[in-house]
C-alpha cells in the first residue's frame, strides 16, 4: 500500500474525490489506516468526543501530543495530521513554531493543522518555510465558540467575500489543503473551484475534493444527537451495550468462562 505523504494529498486535487477521517488512538488509527484512508487527523475534537470536555477549547498541547503519538503508533500509511490546540499558536510566532514543531519531532505526525484564514497566513508560510506541511481550516472555527457560536457560514455576501478571501490566503501562504467547515454547500462550490488545493468539507455538502468525518461520529461510538451532516455508518455503542450485558449475563449464570476459555 503506497505510504502518503502531504504532497501526494495536495496532487489528489482535481483526482476525484476522497475520503478522510479523524482518530484519537492508536486503535482507532488502525481502524482507519487498514481501510486506508488517506488522511487521519488527530482533531482536538478528541475533547468533546473521547475525553468528555464540552467543547475544543480545554485541549492542551500535552493532551494532543500524547494521542498523536498513539495515532502515530496505529498507522502505517496515512498522513497523520496534529490538531494545533487553542492557544498553542495564536500568542506568537515563536511559540507557534515550537509547538508544532513537538507534533512533527516528538509525536511524529507529518503535519499539523491551524484554525483561520486571512489572519493565520503569515504563521502557515513560516511554518511551511520551516518544514512544517500545514492543512488550514476555514469556515466554522470551533475554538472560537465563545466568539462567535457554532453559526454555519456563508449566509451574507459578506460572510462569503471573507470566507472566500480566507481559502486564498491559506492557499498562498503554502498550505497543502484546506478544511471548510459547515458552510453553505454554494460557498464551498465556489472555494472548492477557485483554489488550486485540495479542500476537505465537514458540513460543507458534496461539491468539495475530500470529505472528512469524526471517527466516533460515523461509528456511533458517543450515543449523542448527531448533526445533520452526519451519517451513522454503524452502531458500535449499542453493540457494546449489549455485549457487555451479556457478558455480565454469562458471569453471572456460569456460562462464562467455559471449557473454551479455561487452560486445564
Ligand atoms: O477537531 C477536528 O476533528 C476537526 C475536524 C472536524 C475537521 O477539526
Amino acid at each position: 500500500m503506497t505510504a502518503w505523504t502531504p504532497k501526494k494529498i495536495k496532487a489528489l486535487k482535481g483526482k476525484g474525490k476522497f475520503a478522510t477521517i479523524t482518530a484519537y488512538d492508536a486503535i482507532t488509527a488502525s481502524i482507519a489506516d487498514t481501510a486506508g484512508v488517506p488522511l487521519i487527523l488527530v482533531g482536538d475534537s478528541l475533547g468533546p468526543t473521547a475525553l468528555g470536555f464540552e467543547s475544543t477549547v480545554p485541549v492542551t498541547m500535552d493532551i494532543m501530543v500524547h494521542h498523536t503519538k498513539a495515532v502515530r503508533r496505529g498507522c502505517k500509511n496515512a498522513v497523520v495530521v496534529a490538531d494545533m490546540p487553542f492557544l498553542s499558536y495564536q500568542i506568537d510566532e515563536t511559540e507557534a513554531i515550537r509547538n508544532a514543531g513537538r507534533f512533527i519531532q516528538e509525536a511524529g505526525a507529518d503535519a499539523v493543522k491551524l484554525e483561520g484564514g486571512v489572519c493565520r497566513a503569515k504563521l502557515i508560510s513560516k511554518l511551511v518555510e520551516n518544514g512544517i506541511p500545514v492543512m488550514a481550516h476555514i469556515g466554522m472555527l470551533p475554538q472560537n465558540i465563545k466568539q462567535s457560536g457554532y453559526a454555519y457560514k456563508g449566509k451574507t455576501e459578506e460572510e462569503v467575500a471573507s470566507i472566500m478571501a480566507d481559502a486564498k490566503a491559506v492557499t498562498e501562504a503554502g498550505a497543502f489543503c484546506v478544511v471548510i467547515e459547515c458552510a453553505t454547500s454554494g460557498l464551498a462550490e465556489k472555494i472548492t473551484s477557485s483554489v488550486d488545493i485540495p479542500v476537505i468539507g465537514i458540513g460543507a455538502g458534496a461539491a468539495t475534493d475530500g470529505q472528512i468525518i469524526v471517527i466516533s461520529d460515523m461509528l456511533g461510538m458517543n450515543g449523542c444527537k448527531l448533526p445533520k451532516f452526519v451519517k451513522l455508518y454503524a452502531n458500535m455503542r449499542e453493540e457494546a451495550i449489549s455485549a457487555v450485558k451479556q457478558y455480565m449475563e454469562e458471569v453471572e449464570n456460569g456460562v462464562f468462562p467455559s471449557a473454551d476459555n479455561i487452560y486445564e
